[in-house]
């Protein structure tokens, strides 16, 4: 059986930079979305400083974030002048260049050219920052989405974000089913946020959930 073309399959860098190159990015809200802005305003959330404070991992410091699959990083922008210890990465040449465009100069995160599932974290973080990337991925890799946010997360860190909700076999977007998440998520985290999302890209619109899972 032949196999895609580079270009015609998402968990390769090349899917990804053809988009970026011809403009084709949907998902792309060229600014922090509003649930994201809520949530850095009032992090840490109670519950899950209360259960970090008993899990002996209350932050003393800005919290230390990853985003996975950053894209043009808008949202990586917004959390460094928050003043969060932010780690961008993507494994796309092209979505790079956008991102170094867009941080500018007055950005002091860390920006990677790298992929998610094998890059030397070297250390853990307090939180991992999910918009549109487990969606990006083939199904096939969800597991190992799951594996992987596990193990970057330190005891009671937070997996925050969009996720999107869907049936539709096809994709990207790879729309997941609720008892999907749970089934990927329940082993190592507990559910503490989920509500509908107000502003949504017509790519998502209806069919995206704000999200927050703290690891155990
Ligand atoms: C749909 S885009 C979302 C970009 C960004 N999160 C946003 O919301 O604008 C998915 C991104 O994930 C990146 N990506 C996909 N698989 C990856 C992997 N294994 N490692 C790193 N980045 C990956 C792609 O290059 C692409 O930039």
């Amino acid at each position: 059986m032949s196999e895609k073309p580079a270009g015609q399959r998402p968990e390769l860098a090349d899917f990804w930079d053809q988009r970026f190159r011809s403009g084709t990015t949907p998902w792309e809200a060229g600014q922090a979305p509003r649930e994201l802005r809520e949530f850095a305003l009032a992090y840490p959330p109670a519950a899950a400083g209360d259960q970090a404070a008993a899990a002996g991992s209350a932050p003393t410091h800005p919290p230390r974030v990853l985003i996975p699959g950053c894209g043009s990083a808008w949202d990586a922008a917004f959390l460094d002048r928050q003043g969060w210890e932010t780690t961008a990465l993507d494994f796309s040449a092209a979505a790079i260049e956008t991102a170094r465009a867009t941080l500018g100069d007055a950005w002091r995160g860390r920006l990677l050219r790298a992929d998610f599932f094998s890059f030397a974290a070297g250390t853990t973080y307090d939180l991992i920052y999910e918009r549109a990337f487990l969606c990006a991925l083939p199904r096939h890799l969800w597991p190992d989405y799951a594996r992987r946010v596990a193990e970057l997360l330190s005891a009671g860190g937070l997996l925050a974000g969009y996720f999107f909700f869907s049936g539709e076999p096809k994709g990207p977007p790879f729309g997941i089913l609720p008892e999907q998440l749970a089934g990927l998520l329940a082993p190592h985290f507990v559910r503490r946020a989920d509500r509908p999302v107000a502003e949504s890209l017509p790519v998502f619109a209806g069919r995206e959930r704000w999200q927050v899972w703290q690891r155990r």
